[in-house]
């Protein structure tokens, strides 16, 4: 290819498909995969992505696609965002890595921007890691700290990661937890989204299993990803909030899929007015490149002490570059933009609903994190794979649903192009 560095091959409209998918490129490279990459790694369709703009990802035979999954609700200002590849170019040229054990300015500056955007209206600090996982793990060990209590609760249909603590606070698919146990001990899980629900903390787990006051941090995403994009009941949230100033219970926010701007608020639990103790977040916050955080307040943050969490990587300059013009670029409009966007998206795929009744049960989201749940998993990945066929990227949440989290700087006209291939995918799939 003879283009700029992050160009796309051609400009035609998107998507552009100019062989049959997979393509042969594409299948000689998922043989060549096959034989290296951990068989663990999962894997949801054969595009093989090899450089991005906006919304359209270009993958290794030319074929250009529209992308609604932005990496996992990750490109958050879309694929190569000039002002991110500028900010990490320059900082790349500079300083690549000299760890936060020594006083990096970035790093110190980064920390001060998450505070300032954070959902919590004290002075707050920050920590800085690598990923989701990594930002959740520092949550919770951050609570069993300064509250010197052991237990944890998380709720059913979960997922907060893959390392042993976040595992196993994960409760979204029986695989996560197939053969690696046992978990860490002292985790609970509540169900997941209706204000009945709340019920189960005083006449279950406070009223036979353990007492209020043992009980560190409850966990939860505002709105559950990968579990199936479920949002919860109004109430649910504010709720679980009292139950916590009830009992002394830290509530941690895992913002890391349903943060950065993707609801059209910086954070999902401002759309319910609540205020966690700590935020763990990852993914948008720094447009793809690997930068997890936790945020708490003052008070809670420093009740460790140097030491008693850090790591090598976390809050690389070079991440920390993309984070803060990532979050200038969120502030500057991207965030207005996912409401809007998904103020159109919304309606539309109601109406895709109302023409296949029996095989779209629900259609639920705010903003840009919208899921579209089936009739049956199988109708759900049907219509994954038919949405790849006509060059439009979507993934499966849950076991029946399809979100839709493409990035922030999606236009009204990629958005209403997306809705018909998607409603294409669905009519063939409602045939079968
Ligand atoms: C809500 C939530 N928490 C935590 C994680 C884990 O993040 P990572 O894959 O960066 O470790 C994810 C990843 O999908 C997530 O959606």
């Amino acid at each position: 290819m003879t283009q700029a560095p992050g160009k796309l091959a051609q400009a035609p409209a998107v998507p552009h498909i100019v062989t049959e998918l997979p393509g042969p490129k594409a299948r000689a490279h998922l043989e060549f995969d096959r034989q290296w990459t951990s068989p663990s790694v999962p894997r949801a369709y054969p595009v093989v992505p090899v450089r991005g703009e906006g919304c359209t990802i270009e993958d290794i035979d030319g074929n250009l696609f529209l992308d609604f999954n932005a990496g996992i609700a990750v490109t958050s200002t879309g694929h190569c965002h000039p002002k991110v590849v500028r900010a990490i170019q320059d900082q790349a040229g500079k300083l690549l890595h000299y760890s936060a054990d020594f006083y990096l300015p970035i790093y110190a500056e980064t920390c001060a921007e998450l505070a300032r955007i954070a959902p919590i209206k004290q002075k707050c600090r920050v920590f800085l890691g690598n990923s989701g996982t990594e930002a959740v793990e520092g949550s919770i060990k951050l609570a069993r700290f300064a509250t010197r209590r052991q237990y944890l609760v998380a709720f059913l249909g979960a997922f907060h990661g893959r390392s042993y603590g976040s595992v196993s606070l994960t409760a979204s698919k029986a695989k996560y937890h197939t053969g690696f146990g046992p978990m860490l001990p002292g985790v609970f899980h509540a169900p997941f989204g209706h204000v009945a629900d709340l019920r189960w903390f005083d006449d279950v787990l406070f009223d036979k299993l353990v007492s209020p006051e043992e009980v560190a941090a409850i966990i939860l995403e505002p709105i559950q990803g990968e579990g199936g994009y479920v949002v919860p009941e109004d109430g649910f949230i504010q709720g679980l909030r009292k139950i916590c100033d009830k009992h002394g219970i830290l509530l941690i926010a895992d913002e890391v899929q349903s943060g950065a701007g993707r609801t059209g608020k910086m954070w999902a639990i401002q759309n319910w007015d609540v205020e966690p103790d700590i935020v763990a977040t990852a993914k948008g916050i720094a447009s793809g490149m690997p930068l997890g955080a936790f945020i708490a307040r003052d008070s809670l943050m420093t009740k460790w002490g140097p030491g008693a969490h850090g790591t090598t990587y976390g809050g690389n300059p070079v991440a920390c570059a993309a984070s803060l013009a990532t979050i200038k670029l969120l502030e500057g409009g991207l965030m207005a933009n996912a409401k809007a966007r998904g103020d159109e998206l919304l309606p539309g795929l109601r109406a895709l609903q109302a023409r296949f009744p029996s095989v779209i049960r629900d259609v639920r989201g705010i903003g840009l994190m919208i899921g579209v749940e089936f009739d049956s998993h199988e109708r759900a990945a049907a219509v994954e794979w038919g949405s790849f066929q006509r060059g439009l990227l979507v993934l499966e949440a849950g076991h029946t649903v399809v979100r839709i989290s493409p990035p922030l700087v999606i236009t009204a006209e990629e958005a209403a192009l997306g809705l018909k291939l998607f409603g294409e995918a669905v009519a063939e799939a409602a045939a079968k």
